[in-house]
């Protein structure tokens, strides 16, 4: 079997507020390998974005590990994580996240250029993907001047573009209204079919959860396997 795109073992996440100290993660283990797709569904405040973030090297766990490509992020300086989030994890969040000052084709453009691609490269890249997301005429567009969810298109364009290892999606059709979370979905579904890509999606869309090839469940602090069908 090839070895996983990212692991967590023994996950613990304690947040400290004043006196107080909440236990989020209790001993999360999971391993994600090359193309496999997860939901994590959970209740609101159940720490699945606290998860997500700690997944991708965004937030350090309290205890602990989390190896990306089989290197462990313990020890690593912030601009060490950030390269190797740049080579090997891509994120969708619930708000798009786009720089505002920049279009839809340059915020595309950016986790390329941060790579060291050449711009005509990366332009070619990005105008691929915001193609494939049905936005070629949107461009020039800045985020501010998107729908909700032109702005999540131009977002999932952004995380698959440099053709990462893993794709980790944080509720990224949660914002959106109804009709336009629907078609948000279908279009993230064609793309999760298509791609040698892993993908970890948390998402309250239990249809969607239910298509990928595991289903986890995060509750008071533990993440269980579940059963597509009793979702
Ligand atoms: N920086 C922080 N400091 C203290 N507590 C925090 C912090 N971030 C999150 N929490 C707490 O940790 C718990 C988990 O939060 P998290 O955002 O991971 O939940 P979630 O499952 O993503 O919820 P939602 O479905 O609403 O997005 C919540 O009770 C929250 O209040
Ligand atoms: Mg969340």
């Amino acid at each position: 079997m090839s070895s996983p795109v990212l692991e967590c073992q023994s996950v613990h996440k304690v947040y400290v507020q004043g006196k107080e100290s909440i236990e989020v993660l209790r001993g999360v283990n999971i391993s994600l390998y090359p193309e496999q797709t997860v939901a994590i569904v959970g209740a609101s405040g159940s720490g699945k974005s606290t998860l997500l973030n700690i997944m991708g090297a965004l937030d350090h766990p309290s205890s602990g590990s989390i190896r990306i490509s089989g290197q462990d992020v313990h020890g690593m300086d912030e601009k060490a994580k950030a390269k190797l989030r740049n080579a090997h994890v891509g994120f969708v969040y619930q708000f798009h996240h786009l720089l505002p000052e920049f279009n839809a084709l340059e915020n595309v453009c950016m986790p390329l250029l941060l790579r060291g691609v050449a711009v005509k490269e990366a332009k070619k890249e990005a105008e691929y993907w915001l193609e494939r997301v049905g936005l070629s005429h949107r461009l020039k567009h800045r985020p501010g001047q998107l729908s909700g969810g032109e702005r999540q298109r131009v977002a999932i364009a952004r995380a698959l573009s440099p053709r990462p290892s893993c794709v980790l999606m944080d509720e990224p059709t949660g914002n959106l209204d109804p009709d336009t979370a629907d078609s948000v979905q279908a279009l993230l579904w064609d793309l999760v079919r298509q791609n040698q890509t892993a993908f970890v999606l948390v998402t309250h869309d239990y249809g969607l959860a239910a298509r990928m090839d595991e289903q986890y469940s995060l509750k008071e602090g533990v993440l269980a396997k579940v059963d597509r069908n009793s979702l």
